[in-house]
């Protein structure tokens, strides 16, 4: 069986004292939690410091973007490397954020994932359809482009080892969570691809989230569809019981 993971993505919040103080609070609250894989990802300059905050507990670490280059002349970039060497354990690859204000191309979040897997980071590849694309009917298409370029030359056992996250675009930070039935429908879709791709170990194996406007009232329905093994979690990760009552409900 595939266990859940739930990751908070803080996108562009908190000063190092506020991310500092957030998992301070944090936790305590999840503390005894075994069986949800748990994650936090701040904004680069908080990882050095809430990584010794989160030394020894069953909070992961996790940074929200890299390069995929390993050094160079890359002015404002981070290589996998460099979060390796503050004890991250994730990074989020492709989040629409990305791709709709800084451009990112499928192409680009391929050779990102590929360079956070040799490094031994462990990609959260997202993946989602705008609501214009939701209308005319073309978001399993979207879908399947993003998988099958962002997958592009990934082994099974890769593949098997990552994460994807199903983030509907209209849903993210809108308030509009997609139905329960809508995430599974998407995310069966994405598995059975990925079956097709990389055969039954990989689809199997791969963990596949739900993110978009997840709160604590929310979840648990959502993380009870099959295909649905955990989220990631926008707004509701920045405040610590909300955060803690949303990985309750993937136990
Ligand atoms: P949200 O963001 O929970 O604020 O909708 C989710 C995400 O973008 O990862």
């Amino acid at each position: 069986m595939r266990k859940p993971i739930v990751v908070g993505n803080w996108k562009m919040h908190k000063t190092v004292e506020e991310s500092v103080e957030l998992v301070e609070e944090l936790k305590p609250l999840v503390a005894e939690i075994g069986d949800v894989e748990i994650g936090v990802c701040p904004p680069f300059t908080s990882l050095s410091e809430v990584s010794r905050v989160l030394r020894g507990s069953n909070i992961n670490l996790g940074a929200q973007d890299m390069y995929w280059e390993p050094q160079g002349a890359y002015t404002g970039e981070i290589s996998a490397g460099m979060l390796l060497s503050v004890g991250c354990r994730y990074v989020i690859v492709g989040h629409s954020e990305r791709r709709t204000y800084f451009g990112e191309t499928d192409e680009w979040v391929n050779r990102k994932v590929r360079a956070a897997l040799e490094a031994g980071l462990v990609p959260i590849m997202c993946v989602g359809e705008t609501l214009e694309q939701r209308q005319k009917g073309i978001t399993q298409e979207v879908v399947d482009r993003q998988v099958t370029e962002g997958l592009r030359g990934l082994s099974p056992e890769q593949v098997a080892g990552m994460v994807i996250a199903y983030e509907p675009v209209w849903a993210i930070g809108t308030g509009l969570t997609a139905e329960p039935e809508q995430a599974q429908e998407v995310q069966a879709f994405i598995r059975a691809r990925i079956r097709q791709l990389f055969g039954e170990e990989a689809a199997d194996s791969v963990r596949i989230q739900y993110g978009g406007s997840i709160k604590p009232e929310n979840a648990r329905e959502i993380f009870l569809q099959p295909d649905v093994d955990g989220g990631l979690v926008g707004g509701a990760s920045l405040e610590a019981d909300s955060f803690a009552r949303i990985v309750r409900a993937a136990m």
